[in-house]
């Protein structure tokens, strides 16, 4: 069998040590190429260890350090900051496993797609970004695009097969994130340490907090319009705390697909590896008798304004939705580092928002200068109510 080769930017991560526990049931299949993190090195230096891949990359104070502890194992050592887009354009990659945080996967992402790739986004603020555009140049090049993130994940399996002009609208499940349960009242003496503890999922900090404020459920949105062609108005978010469904398609006759399964982010990022065949991921299957219910809910867009804001934001378009998620990173940064309250949050990415007049884009460039434009205002905002 041939094997693939396989490159995983941000492999440090929640979602790329998962990547690295489906390529190991599989060596047969893949081989691993390619292994990128940031800071945390020793992570980095153990999978290089036991996946021998030919190229690592760290951030950039961390490069010569890193190099030094690989010498003599054939392993060249690259700068994340700069040469992610090297490794994604390499000839020998038939894989690009994207899970890097942030707006830092758009330029990897773009050369990936433009390099005819298979490409795996677990990415989405990327799409949420410029997701239209990545899209055409995956067309313009041959790139096929297999969606990690759970929900578009599930979309794209029930797409399967199907005509896309008989596709009405899709159903985005959303499990109603950390703070379903907790009185509104307090939110705002929420700490870092109560908003990183969820419940359900061990996931990076960002999108740990994104979950809780349901931002993250306003990105799935847009990430949805731009991975399958959809308007604002043919994605509709279902609150279903089960999390058992991941996603659903409506077509025109009324039927609905569901996509189906256990929490658990290795079977997506399994399907998005080994499709479009399906192999026995060793995990369990569902039992429906234990299940018993699977209940279904409206989203509280009052209590979760976050939502209610990037919905908004769908509809508008243009440059909007990079400017929502460079103000969100800056935001959920600043929360992190304890300079915001976890309310402010919103405050800061609704104010950069409301600012920000949104004009329709046709260059990468024209979307940049957006993202500079709002990370610069968000800053403004976060010192001028630090001061408060
Ligand atoms: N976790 C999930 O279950 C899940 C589900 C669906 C979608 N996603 C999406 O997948 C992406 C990754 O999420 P995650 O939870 O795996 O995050 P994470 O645990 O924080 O991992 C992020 C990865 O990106 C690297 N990284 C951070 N900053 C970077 C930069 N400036 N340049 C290059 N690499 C950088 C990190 O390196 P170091 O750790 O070495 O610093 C790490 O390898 C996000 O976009 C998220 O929305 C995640």
């Amino acid at each position: 069998m041939h094997k693939r080769n396989i490159l995983i930017l941000g492999s440090t991560g929640s979602i790329g040590v998962n990547a690295l526990e489906v390529v190991s049931r599989f060596p047969e299949r893949f081989e691993v190429l390619g292994l990128t993190g940031f800071d945390r090195d020793d992570v980095l230096l153990k999978q290089a260890e036991r996946f021998h891949p030919k190229f690592v990359g760290v951030s950039s104070g961390k490069v010569k350090d890193v190099e030094a502890r690989l010498f003599g194992k054939g392993i060249k050592v690259v700068n994340a900051e700069t040469e992610l887009e090297f490794l994604a354009a390499l000839a020998d990659v038939d894989i690009v496993l994207i899970a890097i945080t942030g707006r830092a996967a758009l330029e990897p992402f773009l050369t990936a797609v433009r390099s005819g790739k298979t490409v795996a986004p677990a990415n989405k603020e990327a799409l949420v970004m410029i997701g239209d555009l990545i899209m055409e140049e995956a067309a313009q090049n041959g790139a096929t695009v297999i969606p990690v993130d759970s929900e578009q994940s599930a979309i794209f399996q029930c797409l399967q097969g199907k005509d896309r002009d008989f596709l009405k609208k899709v159903f985005l499940t959303a499990s109603g994130g950390a703070l379903k349960d907790v009185d509104v009242e307090r939110f705002d003496g929420l700490s870092v340490a109560r908003i990183l503890d969820h419940p359900r999922w061990k996931m990076g900090r960002k999108i740990t907090v994104d979950s809780a404020t349901l931002m993250n459920k306003g990105f799935e949105v847009i990430e949805a319009m731009r991975l399958f062609g959809l308007r604002a108005d043919q994605v509709e978010v279902v609150v279903h705390p089960q999390a058992i469904i991941h996603s659903m398609v409506e077509f025109c006759d009324g039927s609905v697909l569901a996509q189906l399964g256990i929490t658990d982010m290795r079977i997506p990022i399994q399907f998005a590896l080994t499709y479009p065949q399906r192999l026995e991921s060793g995990l369990k299957g569902l039992n429906f008798v234990e299940l018993k219910e699977l209940t279904f809910e409206k989203p509280d867009l009052k209590k979760f304004p976050s939502l209610a804001l990037a919905l908004d934001v769908a509809r508008t378009g243009g440059t909007l939705p990079a400017v929502l998620n460079a103000a969100d990173e800056v935001a959920v940064e600043s929360f992190l580092n304890g300079r915001i309250r976890f309310t402010q949050v919103y405050d800061v990415v609704a104010e950069v928002v409301a600012d920000h007049r949104s004009v329709l884009y046709s260059t990468v460039e024209e979307v940049l200068r957006a993202d500079q434009w709002a990370r610069e205002r968000a800053v403004e905002i976060i010192e001028q109510q630090a001061k408060v």
